[in-house]
């Protein structure tokens, strides 16, 4: 058998000491997108998951967005951006969040989803798991549903998970 997708996660990530700023360590996913294979594997791994049951992707910007994409596409169903306050020309619904130092706020359009649509929402990486809590917020608010979370990577130890509730949330990897 070959490795599993986890380990295919782990080998294609690379740590960036000190970004975006000192004491962080980032963890780069740009290998992961550049190797085809790889990229593949992530991406049906979590369309299975959710083959016919979710209505609608919801990718989070910006690095949510690739994944997101490809998943809808793989799915063969639409793909809705939330995006950083200012860049929907549409009517939007938005929702700040705590960070570290300070808040941010993320926007969907009004009109995105149908009553009652499942969604699944995709990103990068569930950290303090604020910017997800507010998406899931926005579709939620919007009037559908929160069918999962997928990401692909948690950082366990900062417990991001709990400000999710009762949502479905999956990590390919968890450090
Ligand atoms: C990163 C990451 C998630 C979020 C996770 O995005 O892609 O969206 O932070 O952090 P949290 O769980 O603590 O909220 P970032 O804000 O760096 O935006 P970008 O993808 O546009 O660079």
């Amino acid at each position: 058998v070959g490795p599993s997708v986890a380990e295919v996660v782990a080998s294609r990530l690379r740590d960036i000491p000190d970004f975006p700023k000192p004491g962080v360590l980032f963890k780069d996913f740009t290998p992961l997108l550049a190797d085809g294979e790889a990229f593949a594997t992530v991406v049906r791994d979590v369309a299975t998951r959710h083959t016919g049951s979710v209505d609608v992707v919801v990718g989070i910007e910006a690095r949510g967005f690739i994944l997101a994409a490809a998943v809808a596409f793989d799915l063969g169903i639409g793909m809705v951006p939330v995006r950083k306050s200012g860049k929907l020309p549409g009517l939007t619904l938005s929702r700040s969040y705590a960070l570290e130092y300070g808040t941010a706020e993320i926007e969907v359009h009004a009109d995105s989803f149908r009553a009652g649509e499942r969604v699944l929402v995709i990103d990068d990486v569930l950290a303090t798991g604020g910017t997800a809590a507010a998406a899931c917020e926005l579709v939620e608010s919007a009037g559908a549903v929160v069918a999962g979370v997928d990401v692909v990577l948690e950082l366990g130890f900062l417990e991001g998970r709990d400000k999710l509730g009762e949502r479905p949330v999956h990590a390919i990897l968890t450090v």
